[in-house]
């Protein structure tokens, strides 16, 4: 299959899956002086929210009027059950979200001061029981396209089994996508460089493609991730919009819209749905970079992941106005 011009048209418009974390989001806001042991602090509100990079780019896509299939896992517990219903009033498609006994729910609670800066606390409880004996391969083969998302920091597929899901993918046809997170641990190629090879598509950020490679410009670490085997490198360059590089051409690089950025919570999501819609409806890659980058300027301008994101025919006419 040509990745990126012609998926197959048979299945071009059957589910896109989505495979990555979710995640219980806890917000407190404002918290104005951080309790000493034993204290309270009052805050105005604390609410609760879905994320996680799987749950933000599936309900992403699915806001964009793509179909979306979930792979991913929960604990048996109440916040796992808010995130069932949460993601399934959003149209995503459960089949593939198990429950496991064996971890709660991942949950991060955010603690926002007045000024905005946050401060976080994470468990990372059920996702790192996410494994390829939970992978859906009846999913994966009527699939035209197939996203990993929060690699380097999904314990129980990273490394040969992440390698193992992409190439299985790919073999069944799919064109294959991933967007890692920033890797504490350090071990980037180490880690990544065995699945690189069945990647169509690859979706860091700057920051991530320069340790990845050691590069330190986007043209060039975009050069190195294409001799590491991805097809196709998107490198993502905050409100600088992003770098497009494919083995057939020079690298293009495409404007991001301007934002009055409030919180740029799951903005690197919002992209990746935003590219891969655009190509799941045919679109080239260069004209998919353009939306990708309409779709995480809306996100960065209201609070949360997902909130700020448009239909489909709204991002059209974001794109038609900007000319
Ligand atoms: N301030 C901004 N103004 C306009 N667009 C933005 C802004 N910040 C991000 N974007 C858009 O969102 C895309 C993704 O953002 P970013 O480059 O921060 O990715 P990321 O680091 O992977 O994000 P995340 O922190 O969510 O993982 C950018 O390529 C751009 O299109
Ligand atoms: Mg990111």
């Amino acid at each position: 299959m040509n990745a990126f011009s012609s998926l197959d048209p048979r299945d071009r418009r059957g589910p896109v899956v989505c495979i990555g974390s979710v995640v219980a989001d806890l917000v407190a806001h404002p918290l104005r002086t951080v309790p000493a042991p034993g204290r309270q602090a009052l805050v105005d509100s604390i609410g609760l929210y879905s994320g996680g990079s799987g749950g933000n780019t599936a309900s992403a896509l699915a806001r964009l009027g793509v179909p979306v299939e979930l792979i991913a896992r929960t604990g048996a517990d109440a916040l796992g059950e808010f995130l069932r219903q949460e993601l399934g009033r959003r149209g995503i498609g459960l089949a593939g979200l198990r429950r496991t006994a064996g971890a709660g729910t991942s949950c991060t609670l955010a603690l926002v001061d007045p000024d905005g800066e946050r401060r976080f606390i994470h468990a990372v409880g059920a996702n790192a029981h996410l494994t390829l004996a939970d992978v859906d391969w009846g999913l994966i083969e009527r699939a035209p396209i197939v996203h990993v998302a929060g690699a380097l920091v999904l314990p129980g597929l990273d490394g040969a089994p992440l390698a193992e899901l992409l190439a299985r993918a790919r073999q069944l046809g799919a064109l294959t996508s991933l967007d890692i997170i920033w890797d504490d641990t350090g071990r980037w190629m180490q880690m990544l460089g065995p699945a690189l090879p069945f990647v169509h598509l690859f979706l860091p950020n700057l920051a991530e493609a320069q340790a990845l490679t050691g590069c330190q410009t986007p043209d060039a670490a975009g050069q190195a991730l294409l001799a590491a085997g991805v097809s196709a490198v998107v490198i993502k360059l905050g409100a600088a919009g992003c770098l497009v590089k494919t083995a057939a051409g020079p690298a293009l690089t495409v404007p991001g819209f301007p934002a009055a950025a409030l919180d740029a919570t799951g903005a690197g999501d919002a992209f990746a749905a935003g590219l891969l819609a655009a190509l799941w409806r045919g679109w080239d890659l260069a004209a998919a970079a353009r939306l990708a980058n309409a779709v995480g300027a809306q996100c960065v301008t209201s609070l949360g992941a997902t909130a700020g994101i448009g239909t489909w025919e709204e991002t059209l006419a974001m794109l038609d106005a900007a000319g």
